[in-house]
């Protein structure tokens, strides 16, 4: 089974992950995590640009579309679909709706699902709804770098993309209020309930 987890920044998406894998290989399931942008050669990159490292593609919104699409097709081949294809479970962090919810606020949404197309969809994607509130508090206590989208009127818009499309991939919302186990709670009886 494919399974992507999506939310704004700050959402726990990363933390969800690794604790959804657990869960799942408490009943058995060997299940794999792994991230977009990836740790592979152009999600570097893509890194390096959100973290400032590198420079800028503010002004060249369609060529970093690109760069995630580029970075997704390359994840997949090299291990997504070596990992499904062995029988195990693929939990990503973040995946196709992140694009369509980020990059389509600067570029056409129909030409950012195009760049898309060849990204299978996953089983199941799982968006995590958490108030900006908690998201932002998450984000401050974190410490780290401002990332590029991480301003507090970029994220409400980017939640509203996100419920707006949900439907799109038939996602589920999770909602990502209060302590971190009743969330992962949530998203492990929704992953159970999506294969009944
Ligand atoms: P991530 O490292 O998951 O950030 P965080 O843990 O802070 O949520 O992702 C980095 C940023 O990349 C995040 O702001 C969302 C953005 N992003 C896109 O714009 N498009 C994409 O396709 C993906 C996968 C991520």
């Amino acid at each position: 089974m494919f399974i992507a987890l999506e939310g704004i920044d700050g959402s726990g998406h990363t933390t969800q992950a690794r604790a959804l894998q657990k869960a799942l290989a408490a009943q058995g399931r060997d299940v794999y995590v792994t991230a977009e942008p990836s740790a592979g050669p152009v999600g570097k990159v893509i890194r390096d640009y959100l973290q400032g490292r590198i420079g800028n593609f503010e002004r060249f919104p369609e060529s970093l579309a690109l760069l995630f699409a580029a970075d997704r097709l390359h994840h997949i081949a090299t291990e997504i679909k070596p990992k499904l294809e062995a029988g195990i479970d693929v939990i990503c962090d973040r995946y196709v709706l992140s694009s369509w919810v980020y990059q389509g606020l600067e570029v056409t949404e129909d030409w950012v699902r195009r760049i898309n197309q060849f990204a299978p969809l996953p089983d199941l994607t799982l968006v995590i709804d958490t108030p900006l509130i908690e998201a932002k508090q998450r984000r401050d206590l974190r410490g780290s770098v401002q990332e590029i989208f991480e301003t507090q009127k970029i994220q409400e818009n980017i939640r509203e993309r996100y419920l707006d499309l949900a439907p799109s991939v038939h996602a589920v919302i999770v909602d990502g209020s209060g302590k971190s186990e009743e969330v992962t709670k949530r998203l492990l009886d929704a992953v159970v309930s999506s294969r009944t």
